[in-house]
């Protein structure tokens, strides 16, 4: 009997991997943290190299932790494993020459390099039909830009390029030596038809991309391929395990918490923040300020949102400016965003008058501006570490209240709200949350190892462990802690939250001319 599922989330900070027993229950989890390059302001890159050595130390070490022995050269143990699931950062271009081998760093979901191949994009299309076919606007995230940029930056790049792959896509080409990758993960392209769930031939002929470039398109429960002889021996998973489609890591967590039917939805604090619903149907904002993306269940959608630098804001001002609670959390042993919460609980709501815009990679939901930058509004010589700590909590909070705002506006119900990612571990943000939503925040009990757990959940779908994604959730996930709204703290944030609405617009203009300055030096 195979009893176990492996779930590999290849995150923006680090992989993570947890094995799970099939009723759900993890064994044992590991997690490999990788640098983020920053060449220049604004842009974003990783090395495949890095999150492929970190894929086989993660699985290594969750095998060697759970007794699954890895060591074991018959592969008992570890052909005990049904299935293993992949989720991953989206959107990130990993191009492969003919060989397979990496052509370039990829270029991340948090990467703004690509406005002018957007605007490039929409002309060549159409705004209208762009939308109407991939759901979504021409996004400097997404990963379509990217693939201009380097035919017209890096032609010698582009034109030794046989393979496209999204991030989590080439860990499956490692594992199994397939190109392939699923719906839910292709939907932020801007190549595919998300309401066929196929690749748009319209599109790729009219940006002249061959579609021979790109991976072979699956269901996120369709078993992509196996494990291949030299995947085993790097990473002790057994020979001709299935790898199935996986999804990108927010629908993978929409599968993790839960989050399979129409009136539920979650919100991320992780490096992004998310806020994401299930949709039974296509739903498309027509003005792109949210995505609408093919979700992990077969033959269902979602609208999200995604905050650039949700957790990424928390941990620039962690590393700029709290090394004395870095060094006093290493010595006590705790984690260095446990005092710095502790720090913002003494402030006030509003954190005495400051407001924190957390533009720090540009803007996409709802802003749609990558020259947008961070700002912290209203600083005084009075404010100290404390308040610069809740006035991010609160400005990161106050940017997915906005983008509730366009679900709702869209009649989308958010009110089933589930929290999620590692900012989810602080009751105090998900307090914030309630209060600034207006609406209960729920756990789930696995919520943080969510797009992990998701991915395991479709490996279990896909190897006929489980019916179905939903039955396997009703099986599998189980609530946790709720939190509900305090009325009187909701009535004291909203005035800054509607202050903090009229920032962007204000300083507008301000953010370009800086970009543009930035661009003449
Ligand atoms: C979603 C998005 C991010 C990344 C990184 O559109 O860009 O959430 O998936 O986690």
């Amino acid at each position: 009997m195979k009893e176990y599922l492996l779930g590999i989330d290849l995150g923006t900070s680090g992989t993570k991997t947890v094995l799970f027993r099939s009723d759900g229950t993890a064994m044992a989890a590991h997690t490999v943290e990788y640098p983020l390059y920053q060449p220049q302001n604004g842009w974003a890159e990783q090395e495949p190299s890095d999150w492929w050595r970190a894929v086989q130390e993660t699985v290594q070490a969750v095998l060697a932790k759970s007794g699954v022995d890895p060591a074991d050269i018959r592969g008992v143990a570890a052909a005990d494993i049904a299935g293993v699931g992949i989720s991953g950062q989206m959107h990130g271009l990993v191009m492969l020459d003919e060989r397979g081998e990496v052509l370039h760093r990829s270029i991340l979901w948090c990467d703004g390099r690509t406005g002018e191949e957007c605007r490039e994009i929409t002309e060549t299309v159409g705004a209208e039909k762009l939308i109407a076919i991939t759901a979504n606007p021409a996004l400097a995230g997404f990963t379509a830009g990217k693939i201009l940029w380097v035919r017209k930056h890096l032609p010698e790049v582009y034109k030794a390029c046989r393979h496209i792959l999204l991030p989590k896509d080439y860990i499956r080409y490692c594992l199994t030596g397939q190109f392939a990758t699923e719906v839910s993960d292709a939907s932020g392209m801007n190549l595919l038809d998300v309401p066929r769930r196929q690749w748009s031939d319209e599109i790729l002929n009219k940006l002249d991309i061959d579609p021979a470039l790109l991976g072979r398109m699956y269901e996120s429960v369709d078993v992509t391929g196996t494990v291949t002889a030299e995947a085993a021996a790097l990473t002790g998973l057994a020979e001709g395990t299935p790898v199935v489609g996986g999804a990108g890591d927010n629908a993978a967590a929409a599968v993790g918490t839960g989050t399979v039917r129409y009136g539920k939805a979650f919100t991320t604090l992780g490096t992004s923040g998310v806020v994401f619903a299930h949709a039974d149907s296509v739903s498309i904002d027509p003005a792109g300020r949210v995505h609408t993306f093919c979700s992990a269940v077969p033959g269902k959608w979602a609208v999200m949102s995604c905050t650039l630098a949700a957790g990424q804001s928390l941990r620039w001002l962690r590393d700029t400016c709290c090394a004395g609670e870095v060094a006093e959390a290493a010595k006590q042993g705790v984690d260095p965003y446990e005092l710095m919460t502790a720090l913002a609980e003494k402030t006030p709501i509003g954190a005495d008058g400051l407001l924190f815009l957390p533009y720090l990679m540009g803007e996409r939901s709802p802003l749609l501006d990558e020259k947008a930058r961070g700002a912290f509004i209203g600083l005084s010589g009075g404010h100290g570490r404390g308040h610069l700590i809740r006035a991010v909590l609160e400005g990161v909070t106050y940017s997915q209240r906005q983008c509730v705002d366009v679900l709702r506006g869209m009649n989308v119900p958010t009110e089933e709200m589930m929290a999620c990612g590692g900012g989810a571990r602080s009751a105090f943000w998900r307090q914030m949350l309630a209060d600034v939503y207006g609406c209960p925040i729920q756990t789930a009990k696995a919520a943080l190892e969510g797009p992990a757990l998701g991915v395991a959940i479709l490996a279990g779908v896909g190897t006929g462990v489980y019916p179905s994604v939903e039955s396997a959730c009703d099986a599998i996930v189980k609530p946790d802690t709720v939190l509900y709204p305090d009325a009187e703290c909701g009535r004291a944030y909203e005035p800054y939250y509607q202050l903090y609405l009229r920032q962007y617009p204000a300083l507008r203009e301000t953010f370009h001319a800086l970009a543009a300055m930035r661009s003449r030096a």
